[in-house]
């Protein structure tokens, strides 16, 4: 009988100290953001004997990407996972993550998140925003779909409307191409392409896959603009209110479920390509003379945002990084 009150004493204190987080997501279930997501869950209540458990809400159902980074900051919202384009806004620094072809693969994207530019990202959001970045999904390159016809340079993108994100790097980007942007929050893309409000959007394979963007678009060009990145933010009051042990699991499930969305991506991104084709009827287009009109007009806007981004040395300190000749 004692045996069996000092067991329910133990639950019930086990249930008190239990807790289960909320993590945002604004894609769907099934791609990068999804796959970094469940393997935090995982190692964090493995890492904390089940202290804490997170539910992931996929879709964009705790708001849209830019929201959940208010509510991380303001203690209303535990986790979420969101483009690094929908961070910027509130920490210009980061722009130098989105500037055109400055990431040009996932490789690219290890050695800046893994090396000392990534970690002035990751302090720099801290004191702009609030927020701490725990990892990063790598999702992969930007690739332009439309539902009107095949691309191959940007002139051939006159007359089409198309999505991008609230972003100032990205709105500049197009504007250079010639195209007039149409700036919509994540949540609103999938029903501004049904209902032709806009006739394209970027995004990378997997997201594309797992937004089932294949069915109100066609055509996708094989470009290599912005390289997808997507951090999992944590609120710092939160983060704050945990003991060490529990931050030290925290840090850790972030650093481990970064290696995995790595690897996931390598593993994954070739077969989802070939799906969209073979299953789902999309038609690939290769940027002409290797993207060079792309690249050139694209890359003619990076002094626009020296300032934004601390100074042009930030972008020639990412470039060296990556073996680049600085700007
Ligand atoms: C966007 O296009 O706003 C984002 O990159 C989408 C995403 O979070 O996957």
């Amino acid at each position: 009988m004692g045996g069996a009150i000092a067991l329910a004493l133990f639950a019930l204190s086990t249930q008190a100290s239990a807790a289960t987080w909320k993590m945002a997501l604004g894609d769907a279930a099934g791609g990068t953001q999804y796959e970094l997501g469940t393997t935090f869950a995982k190692l964090i209540e493995e890492k904390t004997d089940g202290e804490i458990k997170v539910d992931l809400f996929p879709n964009g159902q705790l708001g849209s990407e830019q929201d959940t980074v208010n509510n991380a900051s303001m203690g209303l919202l535990d986790l979420s996972v969101l483009a690094i384009n929908n961070i910027t806004p509130f920490s210009p620094t980061v722009g130098v993550m989105t500037l055109p072809y400055v990431i040009r693969s996932p490789e690219d994207a290890k050695t800046l998140t893994h090396g000392k530019v990534g970690q002035e990202m990751v302090d720099n959001t801290l004191r702009d925003a609030g927020v701490r970045i725990l990892g990063w999904a790598y999702s992969g390159c930007r690739r332009l779909t439309n539902s009107e016809r095949p691309v191959a340079n940007p002139e051939d993108l006159k007359g089409m409307s198309i999505r991008v994100p609230k972003n100032e790097i990205m709105i500049a980007a197009y504007q250079a191409w010639g195209v007039n942007p149409n700036p919509l929050a994540w949540s609103e893309t999938f029903t501004a392409l049904q209902q032709g409000v806009v006739d394209g959007q970027d995004n990378p394979y997997i997201t594309i896959n797992a937004m089932k963007f294949y069915e109100v678009q066609k055509y996708v060009t094989d470009s290599c603009y912005v390289f997808s990145m997507e951090p999992l933010i944590i609120g710092e009051g939160m983060f704050q209110s945990l003991d060490e042990s529990q931050q030290q699991a925290v840090l850790e499930a972030g650093k481990e479920a970064t290696e995995h969305s790595y690897e996931y991506l390598l593993a994954q991104e070739d077969a989802i390509k070939k799906s969209l084709v073979d299953e789902h009827g999309m038609e690939i287009t290769e940027p002409a003379d290797d993207e060079k009109a792309w690249v050139d007009q694209a890359t003619s806007i990076w002094p626009q945002f020296y300032d934004s981004i601390g100074g042009k040395e930030k972008l020639d300190e990412a470039l060296t990084a990556l073996g680049r000749e600085p700007a």
